[in-house]
């Protein structure tokens, strides 16, 4: 029995496993390129276009396209490398499975962990976006729900303390006015757990319902989209609001860098189509597809509505603004536009959180079929013929925080434990055997041995300065500046490897890409981050270890 942590399933057995997945596997096989790039917009639209994007836009002004345009290029390189393992290894589990090829049984844990925080802990912060949505929609047409019944405890907690450090009212506060037991002020996110909990039902119920809504959704978001494109592009030439793109960085490319975990979180789920690989008529050719399309029908929309909210009103107008689209037409009284963009966001992040509780449970039913988590994850429910109780899990686990949670930090870690296995998936193709495929998709190679040196000779040079003066000022207290140092002496390594093994240069740029977008977010949540990996880790040794099937 190999008993190393590092003890990998082999490339032939997991062909076989997919073979048998396939022949005999009781998922329903139908969805094909059109759903898959529908599902991957599903996915991918959502809480970041109609929310988190005010922010970026505020720290970055205009500018921030760029952030998209470098983030869509950086998610380009991950998609060809899911799409490469996808087209190779076409069965549930994503990067989990991915990298248990790869980089074996550890590593492989370590990700289905860290996916965790992609899946559920995304899935928070959607259900909280679409919560604050709702309740417009809600008040708009004059239906008014208690103010303790529509945000977290934490939230609410918070605002309150801050204003009252601030000597202001409190009286008219959710935690002020919430009725009290026991001393425990009763707040919490009733609408944010309600669609956790409808979702839920739909993914459990079964996969041809869940595409079915999910094409519907996301053929009604991209109708309201184009609208605002058009709507917005017209009165900013025709009412000469050119004006609010200059300076279009008004806050260089600090200001734009600040928008790095929004950016990248407004992009997750592309990948999240990758886990539906047992339900797919030809997955070898229609997965690397509907990830590739979907990014790009994504990149052209978050750069057009980018450009439609700055151009129409200041950029420094977006601070604290949790609705950015809505707010914009409201502001330039089309106060029914703002009616419709509120609708169309509720049934926008409706569809990110459906793919999202589709993709974990999936996940789970992988990890469990090789014995790292209970059988009980891997089910089938026969009737409905979806893994059953790991979707209900799932419900519960995005749910019940939702009802309490503060969306920032999980904003924030979600973004990491997604950059995370993007570095591993695109560091494993590298790994991968070469072999002559007769179908589905080739991930070119073009060798890395002079451009990626002269790339990171090229960083180097543009970030001397802050090279320098961090080396000068190596302190315990500066972790930032340290995660920098790491990551400029890893880009080194690896351009010194990859001018010996002349290693292949799209995986390569994935990898610096996704590491460097990864230390532009705030050091507290890389420590949540670790403290959520040593937890993983300790699940691992205590359980997975001993039950994996690899002991057999
Ligand atoms: N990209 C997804 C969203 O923006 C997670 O909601």
């Amino acid at each position: 029995m190999n008993t190393s942590l590092f003890r990998k399933k082999d490339m032939a057995s997991l062909q076989a496993e997919v073979e048998a997945v396939h022949t005999h596997g009781v998922l329903k096989k139908v969805l094909r390129v059109r759903d898959l790039t529908f599902m991957g917009v599903a996915a991918v639209i959502g809480a970041g276009v109609f929310s988190t994007i005010g922010t970026a836009a505020y720290n970055g002004g205009p500018g921030v396209i760029f952030l998209f345009i470098i983030t869509a290029v950086t998610c380009g390189f991950t998609a060809l490398c899911y799409a490469e393992f996808a087209s190779r290894v076409p069965v549930a589990g994503s990067a989990y499975t991915y990298s248990y090829v790869t980089f074996g049984e550890l590593i492989a844990w370590i990700i289905g962990w860290a996916l965790i925080l992609e899946y559920s802990i995304g899935n928070i912060v959607v259900a909280i976006s679409w919560s604050a949505y709702f309740n417009n929609l809600l008040e708009a047409v004059h239906i008014h729900l208690p103010s303790w019944l529509t945000i977290g405890w934490q939230t609410a907690k918070a605002n309150y303390h801050e204003l009252l450090a601030a000597g202001k009212d409190v009286s008219h506060t959710a935690y002020a006015q919430a009725p009290v037991i026991a001393g425990f002020h009763i707040v919490m996110n009733l609408p944010a757990f309600l669609i956790v909990g409808f979702v839920t039902l739909l993914a459990y119920i079964g996969i041809s319902e869940s595409k079915k809504s999910a094409n519907l959704m996301v053929g009604l978001k991209l109708v309201v989209l184009a609208f605002i494109a058009v709507v917005g592009f017209w009165v900013i030439f025709s009412d000469d609001k050119m004006t609010n793109w200059s300076p279009f960085l008004p806050n260089g490319v600090t200001g734009v860098l600040k928008g790095v975990s929004s950016v990248f979180f407004a992009y997750i789920g592309f990948d999240a189509i990758s886990t539906t690989a047992e339900e797919c008529a030809n997955p070898k050719r229609d997965l690397p597809r509907g990830m590739i399309y979907s990014l790009l029908i994504c990149t052209v929309i978050y750069v057009v509505t980018t450009l439609v909210i700055t151009g129409l009103v200041s950029y420094s107008d977006f601070m604290g603004v949790a609705d950015p689209l809505a707010y914009v037409f409201n502001a330039i009284n089309m106060h029914k536009v703002g009616f419709i963009i509120s609708v169309s966001a509720v049934i926008a992040s409706t569809s990110v959180l459906l793919v999202f509780q589709i993709g974990q449970p999936r996940i789970w039913m992988s990890m469990s079929r090789d014995g790292l988590l209970p059988k009980r994850f891997g089910k089938i429910n026969k009737k409905r013929l979806t893994p059953g109780f790991a979707t209900i899990v799932t419900g519960l686990l995005v749910g019940i925080p939702s009802l309490f949670i503060d969306d920032l930090l999980m904003t924030d870690l979600t973004s990491i434990g997604t950059l995370f296995a993007f570095v591993l998936v695109c560091g494993g193709v590298l790994l991968l055997p070469k072999i002559e495929k007769e179908s589905g998709f080739q991930l070119p190679y073009i060798n890395g041995r002079w451009i990626i040196p002269a790339l990171v000779g090229l960083f180097l040079l543009l970030f001397r300065q802050r090279l320098a003066t961090d080396l000068l000022h190596v302190e315990a207290e500066n972790l930032e500046e340290i995660l920098f140092l790491l990551f400029s002496a890893i880009a080194i390594v690896v351009a010194i490897l990859s001018f010996v093994k002349h290693f292949s240069l799209i995986p390569i740029l994935g990898v610096l890409c996704c590491l460097y977008l990864m230390i532009e977010i705030p050091i507290n949540s890389w420590i949540v981050f670790f403290g959520w990996m040593g937890l993983g880790l300790l699940v691992y040794l205590l359980y997975g270890r001993k039950n994996s099937a690899l002991n057999q």
